[in-house]
């Protein structure tokens, strides 16, 4: 390990003697897992671990403060793992069922397993993978709500963007602090919140306006200033917060206007996942998102008919870039 790539300012040297080492696996070495990678392997309190499809020496990380390059020991083959403290799981939610054979290896008993993901149920996802009892495994779920933005640049190399200083959120329950405490003293902060579930559909009304739109219309952000796209936004808003209403999360009025009128103030030029992933082929995110809005109303007895015309699009598209993937060779699948 080179010493000089570590940079120390970014530990707090008080918060992290007073934890106990934790060993800790990053599933996905995404926007989102290579963030928490680099973040908690600048802390230096616990034993970091990647799992990824490919091998990585270190992580180059581009923060607010400049960019640093962080050893991480990486693992490609869920033979090679063993059991840890924490698990992170990272991947989009599509591919959350492609990571067993890593829980398997993974998890033991009193290994928690944090959900960085976007959407709901994360519990109902991932606990079904974990080689735990029905009970033990639902428990041992942490769900968490990702508030920075990570762009990869390249396998091993990502953006990390933050709006403002939260980072995660996580339930006011104790595997929502256990998750805030491992992240004490480094980079990243988790913070439980006794409200989860409105920020969860909070985040999900954002997710639910953005990433389809642009997907559809592989545009930038700017398409949501089009009048009559602004329409079609509020219908899809109003939809969702009456679906998280039923949930129980606690919308204000003017949930829904001010949820677009967040998104109308961010930069034109923004993209999201989904229409990086749609314009380049990739399988969409969309069951965790729209998907989840219309699946929650049906169950709940709350209509989303603009909500069910998006997903029959997204689910077209995406269909047809699982195909595609499927059908291209291995090569031709990581140049994508
Ligand atoms: N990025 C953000 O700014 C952001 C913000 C908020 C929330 N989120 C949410 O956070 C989650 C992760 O997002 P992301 O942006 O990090 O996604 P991403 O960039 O697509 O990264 C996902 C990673 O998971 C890997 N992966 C998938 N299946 C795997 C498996 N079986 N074994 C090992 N690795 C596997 C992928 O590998 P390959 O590269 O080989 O395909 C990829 O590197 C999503 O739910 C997303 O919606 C992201």
């Amino acid at each position: 390990m080179n010493a000089d790539l570590i940079d120390a300012t970014l530990v707090d040297a008080t918060a992290a003697a007073s934890l106990a080492r934790q060993r800790v696996a990053v599933i996905g070495a995404g926007g989102v897992g290579l963030s928490v990678a680099a973040c908690l392997a600048l802390g230096a309190r616990h034993d970091v671990v990647l799992c990824a499809r490919a091998p990585i020496e270190d992580i180059g990380i581009d923060a607010a403060e400049g960019s640093r390059r962080v050893p991480v020991r990486t693992l490609t083959d869920p033979a090679q793992a063993t059991a840890v403290d924490w698990v992170l799981l990272c991947t989009k939610a599509q591919d959350t069922a492609s990571v067993a054979p890593w829980l398997a290896r993974l998890c033991a008993p009193g290994t928690r397993v944090a959900a960085l993901q976007n959407g709901v149920g994360h519990v109902e996802r991932v606990a079904p993978l974990l080689p735990l009892a029905p009970r033990a495994a639902a428990a041992a779920v942490v769900p968490a709500v990702v508030y920075f933005n990570a762009e990869r640049l390249a396998r091993d190399r990502v953006r990390f963007g933050e709006a403002g200083d939260r980072h995660l959120s996580v339930p006011d329950d104790e595997g929502g602090r256990a998750l805030s405490r491992l992240f004490e003293g480094s980079r990243m902060n988790a913070r439980p919140n006794a409200d989860f579930i409105t920020l969860q559909w909070r985040k999900m009304l954002l997710n639910a306006v953005a990433n389809p739109i642009t997907a559809l219309t592989r545009q930038r952000m700017a398409v949501l200033h089009h009048s009559d796209v602004r329409a079609l936004c509020m219908d899809v808003l109003d939809e969702a917060v009456a679906v998280g209403r039923a949930c129980g999360a606690r919308f204000a009025d003017d949930e829904a206007a001010n949820m677009l009128a967040t998104l109308l103030a961010l930069s034109p030029a923004f993209g999201t996942s989904m229409y990086a992933d749609c314009m380049h082929d990739r399988p969409l995110e969309v069951n965790a998102l729209t998907g989840a809005i219309v699946e929650t109303g049906a169950a709940l007895g709350v209509p989303t008919p603009v909500n069910r015309t998006l997903l029959a699009l997204l689910r077209a598209i995406s269909d047809a870039s699982a195909a595609a993937r499927e059908a291209s060779t291995p090569g031709q699948r990581a140049a994508a």
